[in-house]
């Protein structure tokens, strides 16, 4: 199985890494042999229908932040993914570009054009799905082509999957979720040590749980992403985050975790679907199963007759987000074994 990689980041590395480190596991017990052919991020790209020497890659990649390392049979400085895409054959295009939630850009381009193309898409960019997932599952049914996206939510978690596919012949009445990892430690802090958010954000800083600019954890907005995407692939909503009712944890002070804790409670960020969609700090006993701790993330779903299941795991990391991209691999290597 061809694979393009788009984006080489700590996700794009770490899968890479996997495919190396893991090819005869995979080979033996799933037959998947993924070659990659391509690897392309912000400077340019690698091209190898042979396959790429991995371990060159990651080294340069590592040592001088490009792939020039490759060296100039290989390596394509200013190259884009869009022309390695168009150009070089492949069966699978993995992106992991960085989300942008105003146009979903670059990955939402990335992804049409491989669609159109008829390569099967595996994203774990929550931009496109969050601004264009019905338009973009339509493309891909259009195209007859798989597209795979069990990394946006949970990272190496399989929430997406676990819904659709364990919980078939319950109805789903609601989905409630602590679906941010960042959000979740600097509230977790704040309760378990009476910091104030400033500090427990400086520490997540501190800690590489959070970036530089914490608008996109702490103001919500990954949450909401998460929610659409749940949302719309599970109980079949055709939403985007304009639909989503947003409130970020920035207004959260020891005094509304004083309260919270005088009551049994704890102030969580919560992502929850029923009739509407919205994300908002809120109270929960402290013995909720949502009450999970530090970066970690938790999904409850209310369902019918079997009541409330509740999944817990690491929402992110480079390593786990990986696995996720391995599981679609593996699914889209079997339909086309059938
Ligand atoms: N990290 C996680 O735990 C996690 C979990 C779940 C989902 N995700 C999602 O997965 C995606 C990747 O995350 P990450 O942590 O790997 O991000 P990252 O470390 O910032 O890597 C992003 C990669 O995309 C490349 N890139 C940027 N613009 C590009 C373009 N126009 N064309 C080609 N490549 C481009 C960058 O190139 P340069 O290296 O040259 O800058 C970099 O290699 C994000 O959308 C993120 O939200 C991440």
């Amino acid at each position: 199985m061809r694979v393009i990689l788009v984006g080489f980041g700590a996700v794009g590395q770490s899968f890479a890494e996997l495919v190396d480190q893991e090819a005869r596991k995979l080979e033996l017990d799933y037959g998947l042999r993924p070659k990659i052919v391509g690897i392309v991020d912000h400077h340019g790209a690698a091209i190898s229908p042979e396959g790429i020497d991995i371990k060159k890659a990651l080294a340069s990649k590592r040592s001088m932040k490009t792939l020039e390392g490759l060296g100039a049979g290989a390596y394509h400085p200013g190259k884009s993914a869009l022309e390695v895409i168009k150009e070089l054959e492949c069966e699978v295009v993995v992106e992991s570009t960085p989300t942008e939630l105003k146009k979903g850009e670059p990955g939402l381009s990335h992804l049409k054009t491989a669609m159109k193309e008829g390569r099967n898409v595996i994203c774990v960019n929550k931009g496109p799905l969050a601004i264009a997932m019905p338009a973009l599952i339509e493309l891909a049914h259009h195209n007859q082509v798989m597209f795979k996206f069990s990394g946006t939510v949970g990272g190496g978690t399989p929430v997406l999957d676990f819904a659709k596919k364990c919980l078939e012949g319950s109805k789903i009445r609601s989905i409630s979720g602590i679906l941010n990892g960042t959000s979740n430690f600097i509230l977790s802090k704040m309760s378990a040590e009476g910091v104030a958010m400033k500090d427990a954000l400086a520490e997540a800083q501190k800690l590489g749980y959070a970036e530089a600019d914490p608008t996109y954890d702490i103001g919500g907005f990954d949450t909401a992403c998460k929610l659409v995407i749940t949302s719309n692939y599970v109980l079949g909503t055709s939403m985007s985050i304009k639909d989503v009712d947003i409130t970020g944890i920035t207004g959260v002070t020891k005094k509304d975790m004083d309260v919270a804790k005088g009551k049994g409670n704890v102030v969580k960020l919560i992502g929850r679907v029923e009739k509407g969609a919205s994300v908002s700090p809120l109270e929960i006993p402290v013995t909720h199963p949502l009450n999970v701790s530090g970066t970690f993330n938790a999904i409850s779903f209310d369902t019918y007759p079997a009541g409330e299941i509740t999944l817990v795991g690491k929402g992110a990391g480079g390593k786990e987000t990986a696995s996720s991209i391995i599981r679609d691999l593996i699914e889209i290597r079997r339909t086309f074994a059938r």
